[in-house]
């Protein structure tokens, strides 16, 4: 085993942030190194100044505690579970478990007992950022709670006397805001001397680029994205230009106008040995018919590797290449890349034909170690122009994925959950006393109804909202969108809540039901908001593909969006979606999801001005053939970024 640094060892079993942790350690100046359960040997242990469990997908078995009994039971160093690891933790040492209910996903608010130990210095009361389904019902005898919420009396514990310790929600995530500072106190009780420094990423990436290259050409297929041009920044340092070949394939699912502006900025950047494909057609020849998102990231996948195969051909490189791809970390994760973590998307770089390419040792991925921030940071190193490092991100699969299908087969009749869900918008349990109501000045877009013309009741003008209770509608729709919920996948319907009278609670309180409702009702994944007073509008589900004229108008749609919110600084990236819903006019109904992130990994929602939604809202009519627009309020987990 090659010398290592004092380090603290991150146990990975499968949570999407298992990578995540190490990362987070490593920011704080200690080195850690990412160990699979079933690697974790004496040897590991002697040398561990401290270990972390992650989170991960499944419950805890008695399988998972035999294991960590041989390792743990003695050892006597600090420990610490996220999670599902908080959980494992707590059987290892004679607590007990429950399943199911209380479930959570998303920001929930902690209450610290006096004197916890890693809550030192932090404030008693704080939001940290949970996704999880089981959790502990009883700490074992000689610990003792550390940490509560509402709905979860063991959010934290400790033992006495022991460093131990156990976390339900993530620290490790942007969204839990103190979250580095408990892994701080926890890092500190591990007593490492030596604090470990990064080197520079870019001579780190360049050489690792370098050595796996050999004397192959590369060869990059580049989107035109942050990753795809720092991934080919990284390649022309470490084996020059020349060796350097790179296609654009412009799918048909690109933004309006992007294959185009791609080109031009490549050549204003003095970007040699790129080539362009036109294979709209072919895209769209195979997406037809296709209503499965998997299938549809697949087969998106597959399209690329035809096309890459056909340009190699042409360019009679024979053997002696090898395809770049500028995977990130999340990516890897996200798809079920590493050994114990669910698949929550089939990434189109993770197809079977580029496994295949993989385990042939035929692909470098520069980046794939990274997270979004750190690859822009690294873009800057390399001196990319900033503003092509601030765009924002956009997937492989574009718009494909965000043209939801549907395959004309009836929708549901129904939902078990929609008394629940009007049970709770008419009660607002669990949403905290919200005196700052929105009321929105901005009202001259066509409501849904024959109404025209103000929200607000006769008599009651934008000045007076807070002397009037909100009241709020909901309906379950009968499409569905994929979330992560307790690291795992999930298929489900979102719910469209409105305000039939105006005004709208705040921003906290419209999160609180979001929160609220995913967490109660097991038919949804995601809540959409809409200004529209829905009450009298029947949404038909039709038959819907991926094809040019539903991408034109998603096009439309998006162009217009984007260009007036993407200036945002707050707002990291801002899907629109096409959904297959049309009202009573034959009006298509879309989404716009804007959210606040830093590394994809987990994500906020964008409190937007009630006033310029209410434009956007009206705006997006203009474009033939669109109807209602849903505001995505749903945070990551329980919803992805994406809907597909
Ligand atoms: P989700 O939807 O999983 O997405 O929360 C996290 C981030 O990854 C992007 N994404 C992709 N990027 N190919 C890509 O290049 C893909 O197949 C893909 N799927 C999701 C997504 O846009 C978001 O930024």
């Amino acid at each position: 085993m090659p010398d290592l640094p004092d380090h603290v060892v991150v146990l990975d079993f499968g949570g999407q942030y298992a990578h995540l942790i190490a990362n987070r350690v490593r920011g704080l100046g200690v080195y850690s190194l990412v160990v699979q359960p079933e690697d974790f040997d004496a040897a590991l242990a002697a040398r561990a100044a401290g270990v972390i469990l992650s989170g991960g997908p499944q419950s805890v078995t008695d399988a998972h505690v035999d294991l960590m009994r041989l390792r743990l039971e003695a050892f006597g160093k600090p420990l610490l579970g996220i999670c599902f690891g908080h959980q494992l933790l707590a059987k290892l040492f004679g607590g007990e478990l429950a399943h199911g209910c209380d479930r959570q996903y998303g920001p929930t608010s902690i209450r610290c007992v006096a004197g916890a130990r890693l809550f030192a210095g932090l404030p008693v009361e704080q939001s940290v950022w949970m996704s999880h389904g089981d959790h502990v019902a009883h700490v074992p005898s000689g610990f003792r709670v550390a940490a509560s919420s509402d709905s979860c009396a063991v959010a934290a514990y400790e033992a006495e006397g022991r460093d131990i310790f156990g976390l339900q929600f993530h620290p490790e995530v942007v969204h839990t805001p103190h979250g580095g500072a408990l892994l701080k106190n926890f890092l500190a009780l591990c007593r490492i001397e030596t604090p470990w420094r990064a080197d520079g990423m870019r001579q780190r990436v360049v050489d690792q680029t370098r050595a796996a290259a050999g004397d192959a050409t590369l060869f990059l297929l580049v989107s035109g994205g942050v990753d795809s041009l720092v991934a080919l920044q990284v390649c022309i340092e470490a084996v020059g230009p020349g060796r350097v070949r790179s296609l654009h394939v412009d799918t048909g699912l690109m933004r309006l106008g992007e294959s185009d502006d791609i080109l031009r900025f490549l050549a204003a950047e003095g970007f040699a040995n790129i080539e362009i494909e036109r294979a709209e057609a072919l895209f769209l020849r195979e997406l037809a018919g296709v209503a499965d998102p998997e299938k549809k990231r697949a087969i998106i996948g597959r399209l690329f590797v035809d096309v890459l195969r056909a340009r190699l051909r042409a360019l009679n490189l024979g053997d002696d290449w090898k395809l770049v791809q500028g995977t990130i970390y999340p990516d890897t994760i996200e798809s079920g890349g590493t050994k114990n973590a669910a698949r929550i998307k089939t990434h189109h770089n993770r197809v079977p034909e580029i496994q295949q390419m993989i385990d042939r040792g035929l692909v470098v991925e520069p980046l794939r170690d990274l997270y979004k921030d750190e690859v822009r940071l690294l873009g800057r190193e390399l001196g990319l122009p900033q503003a092509l490092l601030d765009r924002h991100p956009f997937p492989g699969p574009g718009l494909g994925i965000r043209l939801l299908c549907h395959d004309g087969s009836p929708g549901p009749e129904g939902f078990a959950d929609q008394p629940k869900l009007e049970r709770i918008l008419q009660h607002g349990d669990g949403m905290p006393p919200s005196r700052d109501r929105i009321s929105i000045s901005n009202i001259h877009y066509p409501l849904s109804t024959d109404q025209v013309g103000s929200q607000q009741p006769p008599g009651e003008g934008a000045g007076s909202p807070s002397r009037r209770k909100s009241i709020l509608r909901g309906r379950i729709l009968p499409v569905r969108s994929v979330g992560v919920q307790g690291d795992e996948r999930s298929y489900r319907h979102p719910a469209v809540v409105w305000s039939p009278t105006g005004p709208w609670p705040g921003w906290p309180a419209l999160n609180a039901v979001a929160a609220q409702l995913v967490n109660q009702l097991a038919d949804i994944n995601r809540v959409v908001i809409c200004l529209d007073d829905l009450s009298g509008v029947d949404f038909s589900l039709r038959e819907t593909y991926v094809a040019r004229d539903g991408l034109d108008r998603l096009r439309q749609v998006d162009d217009l969006l984007h260009r007036r919110i993407a200036h945002i600084p707050e707002i990291w990236q801002a899907p629109a979606i096409a959904l297959p819903l049309f009202d009573a006019d034959g009006r298509q109904a879309f989404v716009l999801r804007p959210v606040c992130s830093r590394d994809a990994m987990t994500a906020d929602v964008y409190p937007i001005d009630f006033d310029l939604l209410a434009d956007l809202s009206r705006e997006i009519r203009a474009v033939p053939g669109a109807g209602h627009l849903f505001y995505d309020i749903t945070t990551k987990p329980p919803g992805t970024i994406e809907w597909e």
